[in-house]
């Protein structure tokens, strides 16, 4: 007999927390670890932001917040949407929530009635299909290609949509694969959504201003507004201004979500800190160079770390337009036996024979759903992505057939 409910049997632990249990492990056990499994940025909260945290402490603002998010924080996220989408909201059609992540949850708790579908394209952010599960959903994993840079196929989507399908789950630059879609893709897969009008989309933008080239990510609401009334827009601070403790992140879209959504979030957490709400207002309405500082090391870190991968046998690494993730492709090294006569049978054990070897901890595709893949973080210092790389490559000029 156990306690626990039966829908948990489908729900895992995040691989990224799970990672984190085994690296600690192994560093108790005084292992040198390089973990390029990071899933947020290195760098501290800018000081203002900190300084305006206190401040709020300071004037006495600790108490409940309104449950939807304060007036002033949400005030500022339909400024900056905006900028980010084009679509002018009106503060009663945001939320404040936990983190974009509660965002999502929220959405897909007050949405989904059970066996609705969620189309979800592949590589994934891991904690996707788990929620829709939670919420009584079935998740439809939509297959992408390595060779369209794992975006998806407008064609393969009008085929995946069902009468049952509610959301498509869109995620750009995406966790893992850092793909960012440009206006005319956005409007081959808006025309699709045109055509099929019983489907509603989630856009997770929460890395999307971490782009490159000083290349923004175009947001689909850019090329179709008409869409609107079926887009829920998820962001959130804690990318872009490198506040993932704070646990802030926001949704817009049709006030009748919105409104449901704020019910599940005042049953279940209400609104979230207080502080951290004072402290991301400062982040959307202060000085905006520490994004674009972020984005510039970023960058950096990403073509050091591809420098080093593109001349790692075996592996296919296409680069990342955005995000801080790099999703390269080792099918062909599945099969190869390292020279300790460990044969190598799936991504998995490759990772896992990567951080036996050499201490450079990777997350593996399979997780992503996408087998025969690893993800990268390049959030890390610089020194440690180059050498975490080095280490790689050794491992791989080493399997044989
Ligand atoms: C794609 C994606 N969406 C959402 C989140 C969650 O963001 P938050 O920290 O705001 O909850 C993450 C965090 O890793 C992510 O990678």
């Amino acid at each position: 007999m156990t306690v626990v409910a039966q829908r948990m049997r489908q729900v895992k632990l995040s691989p990224s927390v799970a990672a984190r249990i085994v690296l600690n492990r192994l560093r108790e056990e005084g292992r040198r670890i390089i973990d390029l499994t990071i899933g947020e940025p290195d760098f501290d909260t800018p000081a203002h932001i900190r300084r305006a945290a206190v401040e709020a402490m300071e004037r006495g603002e600790t108490r409940y917040p309104l449950s939807q998010g304060t007036m002033p924080l949400r005030q500022a996220v339909a400024d900056r949407l905006i900028l980010d989408t084009g679509v002018s909201y009106p503060v009663d059609q945001i939320i404040v929530s936990t983190g974009a992540k509660q965002v999502l949850y929220n959405a897909l708790m007050s949405s989904l009635e059970t066996g609705d579908e969620v189309i979800i394209p592949a590589p994934y952010w891991v904690s996707y299909p788990d929620m829709v599960e939670l919420a009584g959903g079935t998740p439809v994993v939509l297959s992408t290609d390595a060779t369209r840079r794992y975006k998806i196929d407008p064609q393969a989507l009008a085929r995946a949509i069902t009468p049952k399908t509610k959301w498509l789950m869109m995620n750009a630059p995406s966790n893992p694969s850092g793909a960012v879609y440009d206006e005319a893709e956005l409007l081959a897969l808006a025309e699709v959504l045109r055509a099929n009008p019983n489907v509603w989309v989630m856009t997770d933008d929460i890395y999307a201003r971490l782009t490159f080239n000083g290349r923004p990510a175009p947001h689909i609401l850019q090329v179709a507004p008409d869409l609107a009334e079926r887009i829920l827009v998820v962001n959130g601070v804690s990318k872009a201004y490198a506040m993932t403790g704070w646990r802030i992140g926001y949704g817009a879209g049709p006030k009748d979500l919105i409104k449901a959504m704020a019910v599940v979030q005042s049953q279940s957490t209400s609104g979230a800190c207080s502080i951290s709400q004072a402290a991301a207002l400062a982040a959307l309405t202060g000085p905006q160079d520490c994004v674009a500082a972020f984005a510039t090391s970023f960058q950096k870190r990403r073509d050091a770390a591809l420098a080093i991968l593109s001349t790692a046998p075996g592996l296919q690494a296409v680069s990342p337009d955005g995000g801080f993730y790099i999703f390269p492709d080792c099918t062909a090294l599945i099969g190869k036996t390292a020279p300790d006569g460990t044969v190598i049978n799936s991504d998995a054990e490759l990772v896992q024979y990567i951080l036996k070897e050499t201490g450079v901890a990777l997350l593996d595709g399979g997780s992503y759903g996408v087998p025969g893949t690893f993800r990268l973080s390049f959030a890390s210092a610089i020194d440690d992505v180059r050498e975490g790389c080095e280490a790689i490559r050794a491992v791989c000029s080493a399997l044989s057939e």
